[in-house]
C-alpha cells in the first residue's frame, strides 16, 4: 500500500474507502487533503438536498422551520470546504457532481414511509458524514493542516444539534403502535443494509414495501395548525386581494399575515433545489440561502402575529408544491416569477409598512420589515444572476435576465386577465406591473 500513488486514486473507489487506508501515520500532501475533503463536500450537499427536500412532507412547522435551518447549514459547510479545496491544488470544477453511489444512498436513504425513518435515515448519514471529519481531524497535522482543521472544528459544533433534533423525532415512536414499530424496524434494517451494500461495492438491497412519503411528494403537506386557503375566487386573482384570508387586510400588520404565508415560497425553493441537476455548487450555496431567509420570514411572521395576539386560525395558508407531476419548465418559471416579481414589487410594499411602523410606534414590527428588504434585495441579485443561468439549463433555452423578468410579467398579467394588446405597456414600467399584480397594503391603519 505504501508505495501506491494516492494522488491517482479512483474518486468513486475511493469514496468506498476508509480513511484509515489512505497513507496510514503518514503527512497528508495538500492534494490529499483536497480529495478527502472533497467525499465531504459530496456529503454535506446530499445532506442538505435529503432535509430541504424533507420539509413539504412533514407537517409540524416547527420542524419545517429546523430542516430549512439544518439544510442552510449543510450548504454552508460544504461551501466553507470547497473554498478551503480552493486554496489546494485540486479545486471542484463547474461540472463536478456528487458521485453517483453516494447520491443514490442518499436518495435511497430519503425515500423513507414516515418522518419517524426519514430522521432514523438523517441521523444515520449525519453520523457517517461525521465520523469522516472527525476520522480526517485525526490525520491532520496542527501545523501544517490549520487552515482546514479550523473549518473541520466549525462543522463538529453543529453535530450534536442536528443528532439531538433527529433523535427526538424517534426515539420514543416505536413503542407507540404495533404497526409503525413493525415499518420502523424494518427500515431501520434497510438503511444499515443500504449502507454496507454502498461500503462494500454491491447491488443495492430491496426497499420495503411501503410507499415512500417524501421526499418533495407532489403536493406539500399544512401543519393541522394553519387552515388551508383552497377556495380560490375568479374575482381575487391578485395576491392576497381575498378577504377571506386574512382579518388583517385592512391594516398595515398585514404585512405579518405576508410573512406567515413564506413557508410555501421556502418549500418551492426546495422542490428546485431537490430537483435541479447541472448547475454549479455556486447557485446551490445561494439558493440555501434564499430557501433559508425564506423559512426565518414565515418564523418571524408567525412569531409576530402570535405575540400581537392573533391565533392561527384567523388566517388562511397556502401549500406548496407543483401539485402533479410537472414539467421541468415549472422550476424555472417558478424561480422567475418569485425573483422578478413577488420579490421585486414586495419592496415598496415593505419600505412604507416600516416607515408606518415607525410612526405607530411599533419597533420591532418595524425592524421586520428592515431586515425583510435586507434579505430580498440579495433575493432579487440571486435571481438575476441564476435565472438566466436555470433557463439555459432546464429549458436548453438562452435568454437575458431582462427577458427572463420580462416573459415572467408577461405570463402574471396573462393570467390575472389583462387584455393582451395592454399587457406590453404594462409589463414595461415596473412600478405599474407591480400595481396590477398585487394589492396595496392600508398603511394608515394599525
Ligand atoms: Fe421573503
Ligand atoms: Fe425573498
Amino acid at each position: 500500500m505504501l508505495n501506491q500513488d494516492h494522488t491517482q486514486l479512483d474518486h468513486e473507489k475511493y469514496l468506498s474507502t476508509s480513511f484509515a487506508n489512505v497513507r496510514d501515520g503518514q503527512y497528508l500532501r495538500p492534494q490529499d487533503t483536497a480529495k478527502l475533503l472533497k467525499e465531504l463536500v459530496w456529503h454535506c450537499f446530499e445532506l442538505s438536498r435529503m432535509t430541504f427536500g424533507w420539509m413539504p412532507p412533514l407537517e409540524d412547522y416547527q420542524l419545517k422551520i429546523k430542516l430549512g435551518r439544518f439544510g442552510y447549514l449543510h450548504a454552508m459547510h460544504a461551501k466553507h470546504l470547497s473554498k478551503r479545496i480552493g486554496e489546494l491544488p485540486g479545486k471542484i470544477g463547474a461540472g463536478d457532481r456528487t458521485p453517483q453511489a453516494l447520491r443514490e444512498l442518499y436518495e435511497r436513504g430519503s425515500l423513507a414511509p414516515d418522518a419517524a425513518a426519514f430522521f432514523y435515515s438523517y441521523a444515520f448519514l449525519v453520523r457517517i458524514f461525521y465520523d469522516r471529519v472527525e476520522e480526517l481531524s485525526q490525520r491532520l497535522d496542527d501545523v501544517l493542516d490549520a487552515p482546514t482543521a479550523d473549518i473541520l472544528e466549525l462543522l463538529l459544533m453543529k453535530k450534536q444539534e442536528f443528532l439531538t433534533t433527529a433523535n427526538q423525532q424517534y426515539q420514543f415512536i416505536p413503542s407507540k403502535d404495533e404497526q409503525q414499530q413493525q415499518v420502523f424496524q424494518e427500515w431501520k434494517l434497510y438503511m444499515s443494509n443500504l449502507w454496507a451494500a454502498y461500503s462494500t461495492q454491491h447491488a443495492w438491497p430491496p426497499a420495503p414495501n411501503i410507499e415512500p412519503a417524501g421526499p418533495v411528494p407532489p403536493e406539500g403537506k399544512l401543519d393541522p395548525r394553519f387552515p388551508h386557503y383552497s377556495h380560490k375566487p375568479e374575482q381575487y386573482k391578485k395576491a392576497y386581494s381575498d378577504p377571506a384570508m386574512s382579518p388583517l387586510q385592512e391594516s398595515v400588520k398585514q404585512m405579518h399575515y405576508i410573512n406567515a404565508t413564506e413557508m410555501s415560497a421556502a418549500e418551492s425553493l426546495g422542490y428546485l433545489y431537490y430537483a435541479v441537476q447541472n448547475m454549479p455548487l455556486a447557485f446551490y450555496f445561494d439558493l440555501a440561502r434564499h430557501l433559508w431567509d425564506e423559512t426565518r420570514h414565515f418564523e418571524m411572521g408567525v412569531r409576530r402575529l402570535l405575540q400581537l395576539g392573533y391565533s392561527l386560525d384567523q388566517f388562511q395558508f397556502f401549500k406548496s408544491g407543483p401539485g402533479k407531476e410537472v414539467e421541468e419548465s415549472w422550476y424555472a418559471d417558478m424561480y422567475a416569477s418569485l425573483t422578478m416579481i413577488a420579490e421585486p414589487c414586495s419592496f415598496i410594499k415593505k419600505r412604507k409598512a416600516s416607515e408606518a411602523f415607525w410612526e405607530f410606534g411599533d419597533t420591532l414590527s418595524a425592524i421586520h420589515c428592515e431586515f425583510d428588504m435586507v434579505d430580498e434585495r440579495m433575493h432579487v441579485d440571486f435571481g438575476k444572476r441564476w435565472g438566466p443561468e436555470l433557463f439555459k439549463t432546464l429549458k436548453n433555452d438562452m435568454i437575458t435576465a431582462q427577458k427572463l423578468s420580462e416573459r415572467a410579467r408577461l405570463i402574471r398579467l396573462e393570467y390575472l386577465d389583462v387584455p393582451e394588446e395592454e399587457r406590453q405597456n404594462i409589463a414595461k414600467s415596473f412600478p405599474a406591473f407591480c400595481g396590477f399584480s398585487t394589492v396595496d397594503l392600508n398603511y394608515s391603519q394599525y
